[in-house]
């Protein structure tokens, strides 16, 4: 059991791991904070003072808030400083061999009751455990990003983790204010893996030129209720991020075709053009520049989210066929994890489970692609949730 004086480990201080230890901070903890460079961690030292400085002026935190969550930061020269903490969290660069080279660190340095965790977004959490003697104390604790402003959490347990383990981290991160879910150690665990389609099928569109960028996003959130297009999003996360995720859950799923990338969004990322951070990706950044206008085009919208959603919806009721997570888990992470206006398997109940299926076996009859097939998720049931 963790308690507010339960000492926290931060191992890597670049954008989650700085974020992390914001909210381990805030919570009341002692977080000890590592990097190998020594540059990083000054800036994230002095990032934090600006972050809670802004707070302070916002009037979101007290002057006396911001000077105890200051204090209760440690910024460490050496791994050997954080060998008291009870919890070490991991937010290095995402290389599985570096990861398992810490791991197994940590063990030697630390006591019997440390539990380490990892941030990864795409490694499984059983390869990095597999480093440790004692792989039953590591589980994946996942942060979205911003770590101090998104709620989500999932907390995934390798095949070797203590089960108990699970249950005192998701205690934690309620106690962090957080909303954590549970999900099993599968590629891109919740919504890495449920999110694909949001992403894959509009670029489909796209490519068959069915619809251009500006229509696909102006369909999918005047219609489909989405806070961003995918096109934008894209832009937003940049396609280095975006490409890289699609690619190794791809991979990681023996190249099962649905979740095959884009040559679309390969070209871009071939060409730099990875989004707003480098001024051009499907839209360009630069200043002056005359954005496409969408058709507006009522009816071609409604078949632009009917296929992207019933795509979505397919993936959240695979996911939940194959108990990745509870139904309302899915929901949870993709609602606080990527702002979705519904939980994927309450809006299949919404729209009908048996016309979400209809849909799907008429892209899979017309392309005769094993991308289309409808998950035995939604073959099986008529609604997920009991009303
Ligand atoms: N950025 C995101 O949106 C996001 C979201 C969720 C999870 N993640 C995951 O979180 C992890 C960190 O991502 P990030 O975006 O914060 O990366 P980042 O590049 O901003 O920071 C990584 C930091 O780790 C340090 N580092 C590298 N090797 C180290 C080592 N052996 N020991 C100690 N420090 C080391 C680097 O100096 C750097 O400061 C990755 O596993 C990533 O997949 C990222």
């Amino acid at each position: 059991m963790f308690t507010s004086s339960s000492k926290i480990g931060i191992v890597g201080s670049g954008a989650m791991g700085n974020g992390i230890a914001q909210v381990a901070a805030t919570a009341g903890h002692t977080v000890f904070v590592y990097d190998t460079n020594a540059q990083a961690l000054a800036k994230a030292k002095s990032q934090m003072q600006q972050t809670l400085s802004k707070l302070v002026e916002k009037q979101k935190i007290s002057t006396e808030k911001a000077e105890a969550i200051q204090s209760h930061l440690v910024y460490c020269n050496t791994l050997n400083e954080l060998s008291t903490c009870d919890l070490i969290i991991e937010a290095i660069v995402e290389k599985l061999e570096v990861k398992q080279t810490v791991f197994s660190e940590l063990e030697k340095l630390c006591g019997a009751n440390t539990i380490l965790a990892s941030n990864t977004s795409s490694l499984s959490i059983t390869s990095i455990a597999s480093a440790c003697l004692h792989p039953e104390k590591v589980i994946g604790v996942h942060f979205f990003n911003p770590a101090p402003l998104m709620p989500l959490v999932e907390i995934i347990g390798g095949i070797a983790s203590d089960a108990a383990i699970v249950a005192n981290c998701k205690d934690l991160m309620l106690a962090w204010g957080k909303l954590p879910v549970v999900a099993k150690d599968t590629p891109g665990f919740i919504v890495n893996r449920v999110a694909r389609p949001f992403y894959s099928e509009s670029l489909r569109l796209l490519e068959e030129g069915i619809a251009d960028i500006a229509t696909i996003d102006w369909a999918l959130k005047e219609i489909g209720g989405f806070k961003m297009g995918p096109f934008e999003l894209m832009d937003l996360i940049g396609h280095d991020v975006n490409y890289v995720v699609t690619e190794t859950v791809w991979k990681e799923f023996y190249y099962d075709p649905k979740f095959k990338p884009a040559l679309t969004q390969k070209r871009l990322l071939e060409a730099r053009f990875l989004g707003r951070k480098s001024g051009r990706g499907f839209y360009n950044y630069a200043a002056g520049s005359v954005w496409p206008e969408p058709t507006k085009d009522v009816e071609l919208g409604k078949t632009i989210v009917g296929r992207v959603v019933a795509m979505l919806i397919n993936e959240a009721a695979d996911a939940f066929y194959y108990a990745i997570a509870s139904k309302e888990d899915i929901d949870l992470a993709m609602t606080k994890g990527v702002n979705y206006p519904k939980g994927l398997l309450k809006w299949a109940d919404e729209i009908g489970v048996k016309e979400v299926l209809n849909t799907l076996q008429t892209l899979n009859h017309l392309y005769e692609e094993d991308r289309y097939r409808p998950s035995m998720g939604l073959k099986t049931t008529h609604t997920f949730y009991e009303y």
